[in-house]
Order: C-alpha cells, then structure tokens, then sequence
C-alpha cells in the first residue's frame, strides 16, 4: 500500500512532464506563454507528425459541431483553441504511457463522453464557458492514470473486485493514499490549469461540497459524468451516492423538457464516441 506521501512525491514527479517527449514538453511551455503566435505553436506540432495527425482527427471528428472539414494544424488550432489542444496533448500523453492497459481505453472513451456532454449541456445553459467545460470532462478523472503507471497490480485488484456500494474514491483514499480526484487536482495544479478546469477535477464526486465561483462548473462536469456512466459510456467507476443526480439538475436550473433534449442528444452521440475514440488515441 501507499501512503500519501509516497504517492505525492510520485505525482509531483509527473507534474514535471517527464513521461511525455521532449519536443511535446518544448510546445507545453511555448503554449503558456500569452503572447505565443499561432503559426509559431503550429509549426511545433507539424515537427511531430503523430501528433499533428492526433490533433486533425479530433478537429475533424464530430466532437465539434462545425461543418466542414479542416486540413492543417493551423486550422485545427482556431478550431479547437489553443486551451483546449494544451489539454488534449497533455491528456493523450499520459494516456499513452498506459495504452496497453485494457481499463484504460474505456476510460479514455469515458474522457471523451463527458467532455462532449459537457459542451452539451453548457450549451443547453448558455453557459458562457463551453471550451472549458470540454477541457474539464476530458480531465475529469485524470487522476486515474497514475495508478495504472505507478501500480497497475493493485488497481487491476481494484478493478476485479468492483464494491458496488462504495465509491471509488473512497477506496482509491485506502489503497493509495490519495483518490483520483486529490491526484487529477494536483496534475492539473501543476500543469497550470486554471481554477475553472481544477475545480471540477477535485470536486466532480461530491458536487455540492465544491466552494466558491467554479461551482457551476463542478456542478455541470459532475451531472455529465453521471449522464455519460447511465447511458453506457463508463468505465467500471462507481459514482456518488443516489439522489445526486436530480439534486445537481435542479440546482442548475435544468428543467425536465432541457433535460429530456440532452438525453436525446446525448444518445445520438453515443455510437459516434465508441467508434471515434479509437480512432483518436
Ligand atoms: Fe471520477
Ligand atoms: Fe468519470
């Protein structure tokens, strides 16, 4: 078992990005720097062609609701935003390290779900900040990847021996010191994410708990999360305690007409994810 110290010292020594390839971590520091000229960051990514392939795909797949095809970098960056590429190249970095891992594909396709239903729903809201909701459903259980790099046997364990009636993080908290959304909270600390995508990383399993400005964000991730896990786009996470669900709709003002359109939406999504997610990572 871990204690939280060891695990900390683990994730401060991922929070420095030395998983992901030099020329990534180079374009991850250009891209921090406000006054960074797009043609200078696209070029960057067209130096790694894997990565500049990634980026196209998800530019083009239906994730974004635009018409029409883009064919460069460049385009694909208007399109996406710069913050929201940042959070892809990070996220599908450290996916990667654990590919292979069979969990972890429908935890990405789970990644995925949530973020495009939180660009759903925060625009059902007319919630001002759509790109930051996708980044934060991305991100959302982040947390996750370290036990697959630093103890797969013991989150393998985990994963055999579902406990239906407790919540993963609550179990995470006893075999590793820390739960998922405490790591995903320093990652994205560290990563220099802004307190809009932090917050909901730290408070997506107990929503109503979250302080201060970002709780509509908290709140509008941790209802996507639990619409994505009840139409099938989990991943053997067992979520927050029953009740939840309609207790956070009717604090975000979510009417049951609104909520009935994005299930519809949603369901239509839902064969769109499973085949393009593949695809992505
Ligand atoms: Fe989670
Ligand atoms: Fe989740």
């Amino acid at each position: 078992m871990f204690s939280p110290d060891e695990f900390s010292l683990l994730i401060e020594d991922l929070s420095l990005l030395p998983s992901i390839s030099p020329s990534s971590r180079r374009l991850i520091n250009r891209m921090d720097d406000p006054d960074v000229a797009l043609s200078e960051i696209a070029s960057l990514i067209e130096e790694d062609p894997g990565l500049a392939s990634r980026l196209l795909k998800v530019a083009n797949s239906p994730f974004y609701p635009y018409s029409g095809k883009v064919g460069s970098v460049r385009e694909a960056l208007i399109r996406l935003g710069l913050s929201s590429a940042r959070a892809i190249i990070l996220a599908t970095s450290l996916f990667d390290q654990v590919r292979k891992e069979p969990k972890v594909f429908d935890l990405w396709a789970h990644s995925l779900a949530v973020s495009v239903t939180c660009r759903r729903v925060a625009a059902q809201l007319r919630f001002p900040l759509v790109d930051e909701a996708g980044v934060a459903g991305l991100l959302h259980d982040i947390g996750k990847i370290p036990y697959y790099m630093y103890a797969p046997e013991l989150i393998h364990r985990m994963d055999r021996d579902p406990s239906p009636d407790l919540p993963d993080y609550v179990r995470e908290k006893d075999v590793f010191g820390l739960s998922h959304v405490e790591v995903g909270a320093r990652l994205v600390t560290a990563w220099r994410f802004p307190l809009i995508i932090r917050q909901p990383i730290r408070w997506h399993h107990d929503p109503r708990s979250a302080p201060g400005e970002e709780r509509q964000m908290v709140l509008l991730v941790s209802l996507s999360d639990q619409i994505a896990q009840g139409f099938g786009l989990g991943h053997s996470e067992v979520l927050t305690d029953d009740g939840t669900f309609l207790k956070v709709a009717a604090e975000l003002d979510l009417s049951e007409s609104s909520l009935l359109y994005l299930m519809k939406e949603i369901l239509r999504d839902r064969d769109m994810i499973r085949e393009r997610s593949g695809v992505i990572l």
